[in-house]
């Protein structure tokens, strides 16, 4: 009783503080709104950036100095610098008539100055802890470079890696992305009190992951289960953390511009996900939807914010017709003063009205920008990213002796290993593999080095891969004369290690491939080298999973080492010689070939499932390939092995209100000591909406010492064994279910219950 009464009276505190602060905010805001004329109230509603960064779109815009004077624009993007913004946010504060501060923000999406792993290196780690700690590292550098606002996480589910943009997501699975997604969230926001801390922007709301065809840009359609199951949860996820801003996707839904899309941005955004930032636009988003036939301009801007978009990154519809539309009755003056009120609210939250130049502090900067140690956790995250996919006769970890080849166009190269959207990451900071490697060995070993082939001959793909600075270089020697030279020096050697892989902007926006295999030339490289019968240690960077079968098989060890960041050179030698035992695993599956996309774990059985490995006449198959992928989802080697004992569950009938204990004994049996990232997936069999053979439900993610073993256990709740049913109702129906725990999605080891 004493301490019901106690809970309720501690919210009842809580309650009215949070309250306390609200009304004190609203009431600023409406004394601010009360002095505001309707240009100035449609100015906030207006994020412009004035180039010289990287434009993503094929516009920036111009007159930028004096639409800040006259109180024209919100905030700003694409103003990189603690001096740079001081000066942006003095010529607002001098001269706009009500001196209402300015926000910066700017893509920090991996890594501000110091880069980190591409994001779907980071999910790979499966860590959480680590990738807050990234975000916060990130938003701790970039804040005291004057910025608060980051266009980031990206959580857009994606299983189509033709599309070059899951480099900057956490790949396939809603279960893994949602958990992502609200880490990044925390790491960003912190709480919002102090200046070290960003606004967070979930994107692209919504379904952009899902393109057609896996080009950028493109049309998404789908059902609405399908939405809510497996696309929908990651954004969720982060409004449940209090993300404070959303952008919209260039994609349209079910017919209708995400950007003018009511559905979304109001009744789902809003009303049942209860989202109390404010909505940006992606780059011309509202411009677009002209080219999507949504109307001209006036109608798309009025469309837009009628749906409950806030904020126009750089189109300017909002600036130049919504006083028109207003006149014209196609809005209203309580939407501008919504959209407005959000904007001001964001700011009020930044603790900007106090002091606008909060987030601008010459000597935090010079403290924090490239301090030693965000490098250390650039370099804690890159080895925990990647995934050993292969690991014959234990090649790998290398010894410390002999004579190593280093061989490939990206064991010397500097410029792709930040990878792509690190817009602040400067190439120059990067450690090249070869440099990573010679740290790490000194004197103990010999290490030789020829680069064997360019990333690509192919010049117009190379032409494209360096619209950001050159990513591709073709040498000045020909292709045989750069294979010959590799062969020779392999020759020399007693293992041989092949850095190969994709240029960074061969992934990443506008940089989808119908072909996603190794360029060819450099495939001819590994066969050569392979030729040699010396051991070939691949270590494979690209931006998305590449179809590798054939690389693969040449390959005695592989490493997918996506692009690592600043820290890149060092974190593979970390790995190679064992100084970190690899423990990534898999957040996209491979497929076997591109025919076979979309290939992922979550499938539906279909009515003619096909046994793994067979073939038959009339099952749900392909002539020529097997259905399964190269490499699944969850995959993942160590140097060391874990063997998992049966499941025990705690019951094998339970309830609603009830919780079943699934528990594994994990032991490591292998040499090393090493990290494992144990799996559950949930199987409903039977239910009103056909369920997936297995959904991600819960992972830990444990360290071994060698030849410990520890128990893990899974709480399963109903919250597991639910749905989203026709009625889009978020259910669990009675039933049999089987559980699966273990290292990969393919993991055998089940249990069965029943749910009454
Ligand atoms: C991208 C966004 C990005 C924005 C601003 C757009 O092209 O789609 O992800 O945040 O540009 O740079």
């Amino acid at each position: 009783m004493m301490r019901k009464i106690f809970i309720g009276w501690m919210m009842l505190i809580s309650f009215s503080a949070f309250s306390q602060t609200d009304a004190k905010m609203k009431s600023f805001v409406d004394a601010l709104m009360k002095k505001m004329t309707l240009d100035e109230k449609i100015g906030q509603l207006n994020l412009l950036t004035p180039g010289g960064g990287i434009a993503t779109g094929a516009v920036v815009n111009s007159d930028v100095e004096s639409k800040i004077k006259t109180g024209s624009v919100g905030a700003m993007f694409g103003t990189i610098g603690v001096d740079n913004i001081r000066r942006v946010q003095q010529l607002n504060m001098s001269n706009s008539r009500l001196k209402i501060p300015l926000f910066f923000g700017s893509d920090v999406i991996h890594g501000y100055k110091t880069t980190f792993p591409i994001p779907l290196a980071l999910s790979c780690s499966w860590d959480m802890n680590m990738i807050q700690k990234t975000a916060r590292t990130a938003a701790i550098e970039a804040s005291a470079d004057g910025l608060s606002w980051t266009f980031s996480p990206m959580v857009d589910i994606a299983r189509d890696p033709r599309w070059g943009r899951v480099a900057e997501g956490a790949g396939e699975d809603p279960y893994l992305g949602s958990q992502i997604a609200k880490a990044m969230v925390i790491g960003y926001q912190g709480n919002l009190k102090d200046s070290t801390n960003l606004l967070a922007c979930v994107k692209h709301f919504a379904l952009y992951g899902a393109a057609e065809g896996g080009r950028d840009y493109n049309t998404t359609d789908m059902s609405k289960v399908k939405m809510y199951e497996y696309y929908l949860p990651p954004y969720k996820a982060a409004v449940d953390a209090g993300v404070a801003s959303a952008m919209t996707s260039f994609n349209e839904i079910d017919g209708i511009p995400a950007t003018g899309n009511k559905w979304l941005l109001t009744d789902l955004l809003r009303k049942q996900w209860g989202f109390k930032g404010f909505v940006v636009t992606d780059y011309t988003a509202i411009n677009e939807m002209i080219h999507h036939g949504s109307g001209d301009l006036k109608q798309v801007s009025a469309m837009a914010l009628r749906a409950g978009t806030d904020m126009d990154m750089v189109g300017e519809g909002f600036l130049t017709t919504l006083k028109q539309s207003l006149k014209e009755g196609k809005i209203t003056l309580q939407m501008i003063d919504d959209a407005c009120r959000r904007i001001l609210e964001a700011k009020y939250k930044l603790g900007l009205f106090n002091n606008p130049y909060r987030y601008i502090d010459s000597v935090r900067a010079a403290k924090e920008v490239l301090s030693a140690d965000k490098r250390q956790v650039s370099r804690d995250a890159a080895v925990r990213s990647v995934v050993l996919l292969k690991n014959e006769n234990q090649t790998l970890p290398l010894k410390m002796n002999g004579t190593i080849a280093l061989i490939g166009p990206l064991a010397n190269n500097k410029s792709n290993m930040v990878g792509t959207w690190a817009v602040s990451g400067d190439s120059k900071y990067s450690v090249p593999v070869l440099e990573g490697i010679k740290n790490a060995v000194g004197s103990s070993a010999n290490i030789l080095y020829a680069k064997g082939a360019n990333i690509t001959d192919d010049a117009d793909l190379a032409k494209m891969a360096n619209v950001f600075g050159e990513k591709v270089d073709i040498d000045p020697l020909s292709p045989d004369q750069l294979l010959q030279q590799a062969v020779e020096t392999a020759a020399k050697a007693d293992v041989i290690v092949a850095v190969v892989g994709e240029a960074s902007e061969m992934s990443g926006e506008a940089a989808s491939r119908s072909d996603i295999s190794l360029p060819s030339n450099q495939t001819r490289l590994l066969e050569a080298l392979k030729q040699t019968g010396k051991p070939l240690v691949v270590v494979l960077m690209s931006g998305r999973p590449l179809t590798i079968a054939k690389e693969s098989q040449l390959a005695t060890s592989l490493l997918q080492a996506w692009f690592l960041g600043h820290e890149t050179g060092n974190a593979i030698a970390d790995v190679l010689f064992g100084n970190y035992n690899p423990s990534g695993k898999l957040t996209m599956s491979f497929p076997r070939s591109v025919g076979q996309i979309p290939v992922y774990y979550n499938y539906k059985n279909t009515g003619r499932p096909q046994d793994p490995g067979k073939k038959d006449k009339f099952r749900s198959n392909y002539l020529d390939i097997d259905n399964s992928p190269l490499y699944p989802f969850g995959y993942g080697l160590s140097y060391t092995n874990f063997n998992y004992s049966n499941i025990s569950l705690s019951d094998t009938v339970t309830s609603a209100n009830k919780t079943i204990r699934a528990t594994v004994t994990v032991t490591n049996s292998g040499n090393y000591d090493g990290e494992e990232v144990v799996q559950l997936y949930v199987w409903d069999e039977v239910a009103s909406v056909t369920q997936p053979v297995k959904k991600l439900k819960g992972f830990q993610k444990i360290f071994l010492k060698k030849g410990e073993s520890k128990q893990v256990t899974f709480n399963i709740t109903n919250e597991e064994l639910r749905f989203f049913n026709s009625d889009l109702k978020w259910v669990s129906e009675p039933g049999r279910f089987t559980i699966y725990i273990g290292g990969s999605s393919d993991a055998s080891n089940k249990a069965s219950f029943i749910l009454k």
